[in-house]
Order: C-alpha cells, then structure tokens, then sequence
C-alpha cells in the first residue's frame, strides 16, 4: 500500500519522540513492503516564532492531505507568558477542530515490569485494561471565552449531536472488548453533565451487549485509584477526560508511555502521545519515545488498516518493558536513542523468528 503521513514534531520534547516513532514506522513499512512517505510541517510555538501562527495554513493543507497525522507536542516556557495573545495550544486545538477529530482514544494497560514503577501496589494494577475515550472537539475547550470586567469565562457547551457520535465510537469499541462502559460526568451539578447521562443512556440502550454505568468525575479520580481494573471503557467530556487521563497514565509508571488516537468519521486520524512538551528534559536525548511509538502503532492499526504490523510495534515495545531498556521516568538509564534502538532491534528478531 501507499500512505502520506504528515509529521508535526512541534516542541520541546516533540522533535524527539516524533523522531522515534517515524524511524519505526519506516522500518516497519519498509519491511512490509509498503511505501509510505512523510511530509514535516510547524505547529505549536515554533510555528509561532517561524510565522506568528501556531498553526499555519500550509500546515493544515499538508494534514489534509494527508492519509494520518503523527503529532509530538506544543508549548512550553518561551511562549507561555498569560498577556500572549497566541498560544501554541491553540494551534493543537484548532487543528484536533479542523480534522474533525472529536473521539479521542486513550488505551492503557499496565506491563508487570513496569507496575513496580507505579504509585499503586502491584497487586492492585493486575488485569487493568483501560480504554478512554474522551470528546475531543466540544466543551469548555471550544466554548466562547472572554474577559470581562475583573471576570473571566469559559462557555461550556455541549449538543446532544457532540454526545451521541463519540459514545456510539465508544459503544463500538466497548463491543469489540469486554462489553462495559462507564460514562464520567457531574451530573449532580452541570447541565451539560445532565445532557451527557440522558443521550448516553439512550444512546447506550440502542447498542445490545454494552452495559451502562454512570460514575461522577469527583469519585472516578478516586475508583481509578482504588480499583482500576473494574473498568473497560471509559467515555467522558473533554475537560474531565484530559485530567483522568494524566491520572491513569501515572498508574501505568510514566505519562511517557501513554499513546492517543484522535478520530472522526473518515479514516484519517491524528496521533499524539499524551504528555507534553516536558520542557523540563527537552534536548537532552532522555524523554521516553514509548508513547509516540505506541502512537504510531495506533496510526498503523485505525489509519492505514495495517493490524498486523501495529501488533508488532506493541509487541517489540512489550519485549523492550520485558528486557529492562527503560528510560529515567520509568527509573532506567537508556535515553531516547537507545530505547528507540531497542525497538528496532525486537522488530527485526521478530522478523528473523518468523522466516
Ligand atoms: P508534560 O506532559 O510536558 O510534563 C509533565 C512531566 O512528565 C514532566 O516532568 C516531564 O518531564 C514528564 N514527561 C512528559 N513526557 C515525558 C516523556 N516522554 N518522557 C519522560 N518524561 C516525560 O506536562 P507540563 O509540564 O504540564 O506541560 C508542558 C507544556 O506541554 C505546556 O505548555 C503544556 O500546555 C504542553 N502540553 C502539550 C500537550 C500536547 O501537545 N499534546 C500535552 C500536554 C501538555
Ligand atoms: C492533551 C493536552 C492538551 C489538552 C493541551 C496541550 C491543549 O493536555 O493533549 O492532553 O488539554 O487537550
Ligand atoms: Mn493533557
């Protein structure tokens, strides 16, 4: 096959893990046989410096045309100043908007090696398989915003339209796993929270073989604690879905190692590990490139239709979590090169054991 993916490392850490994740990605299609090229375009603060944009049009024409996008990260210290009249966030939020990529899917599984890594005991991580999906293109995220008088606002606000296409995404993927979806809202408080439980549990009652289940956001951040292997699929709003999935990333040992798949109604989706730009480590070769990796696996699997190569990514990744070539956020010595090289390495041994 022929794929035109369109790279945005962004910055901060985002050059470096986006690297990794593109070396992968060829190594895997190169061996595969299929041709898939790579297009690079600014977003983010560097966008800002290079045009005073943070998402310039010629980067919007080049994700459009592309077949998947394969983001690293935006923001940091440099352009984070509360007076800045552009953010590079915006370019990230106006670009997930552009695409139409309203479902965002978190997966998180937590590998044995790495439980120790975890603030949770080992026995409490056995058996979690997470998936989240989390609404992308609706609430206080899009909602109009102002300043007004020594007030300020964040509209939020959400069609029933917005609800029912990304948890009839959820009842899917929730059909495709062990049939159990909790939605996340605060009902008990927000109207929007109020419209979110009504269209979930119609939409839900429409899907035969999903189950429902409603919990407050208040009380999930506390049961993803206490027992996060009770859950399957999680479904929530934008704002509550990015905190809780920072939360499950740490029980995972690191946010470095948490992919994402953002997705709407066609084919073509953005990729993104979930961290961000960690400015704190930028340029010293050490961010951990597990979560752009296992992003690219996600871009093979939802994008280009390439199930057997993106089980090989997370396979070699879960070979490299086994042998121990583990970066400092998950308490190793081995910086961005050598994981990445680990990678590789299990990808070509896979190879070998199965010619
Ligand atoms: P962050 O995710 O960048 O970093 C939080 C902590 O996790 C830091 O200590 C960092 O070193 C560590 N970390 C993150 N990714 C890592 C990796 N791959 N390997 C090793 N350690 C890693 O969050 P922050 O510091 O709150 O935000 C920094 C900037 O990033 C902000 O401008 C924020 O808006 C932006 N951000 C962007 C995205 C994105 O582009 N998708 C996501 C989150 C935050
Ligand atoms: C994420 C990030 C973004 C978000 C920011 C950078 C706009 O935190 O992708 O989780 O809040 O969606
Ligand atoms: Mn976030």
């Amino acid at each position: 096959m022929r794929a035109h993916i369109a790279v945005l490392p962004g910055d901060g850490i985002g050059p470096e893990v986006t690297a990794a994740a593109v070396e992968v990605l060829r190594d895997v299609a190169g061996h595969a046989g299929h041709l898939i090229d790579f297009s690079e375009h600014g977003i983010g603060g560097i966008a800002i410096d290079d045009t005073g944009d943070p998402l310039p049009q010629a980067t919007i024409d080049g994700c459009l045309g592309s077949d998947a996008v394969l983001l690293g990260a935006v923001g940091g210290p440099k352009w984070s100043d509360p007076q800045a009249k552009v953010r590079p966030e915006q370019g990230l939020l106006a670009l997930r908007a552009k695409l139409g990529v309203y479902a965002n899917l978190r997966p998180l599984r937590v590998h044995p090696r790495l439980a120790a890594h975890s603030p949770l005991k080992a026995e409490n991580l056995v058996g979690v398989d997470l998936l989240f999906v989390r609404e992308l293109t609706g609430g206080a995220y899009f909602g109009r915003k102002a300043r007004e008088g020594d007030a300020a606002v964040d509209e939020c606000r959400y069609t029933t339209g917005e609800i029912e296409r990304v948890v009839r995404r959820a009842c899917a993927l929730a059909r495709s796993r062990r049939g159990k979806l909790t939605s996340v809202d605060k009902a008990n408080v927000l109207e929007t929270s109020r419209l979110w439980r009504a269209t979930t549990t119609r939409v839900v009652a429409e899907h035969p073989g999903v189950t429902l289940e409603h919990q407050l956001v208040d009380s999930m951040a506390m049961l993803l604690l206490t027992r996060p292997s009770a859950y399957d699929v999680i479904v929530t709003e934008n704002l509550f879905g990015d905190i809780l999935t920072d939360e499950a990333a740490a029980l995972a040992g690191s946010l470095g190692v948490s992919p994402s798949a953002s997705l709407g109604d066609g084919r073509r989706g953005l990729y993104e590990p979930i961290h961000g730009s960690a400015p704190d480590i930028a340029g010293q070769g050490v961010a951990n490139p597990i979560g752009a990796i296992l992003s690219a696996a996600l871009l093979l699997r939802h994008s280009l239709g390439l199930d057997a190569e993106a089980a090989a990514v997370e396979a070699a990744v879960d070979s490299v979590f086994e042998h121990g070539e583990l970066t400092r956020d998950l308490g190793g010595t081995a910086g961005t090169r050598e994981v990445t090289d680990a990678v590789l390495a299990r990808l070509a041994a896979q190879r070998k054991a199965a010619a």
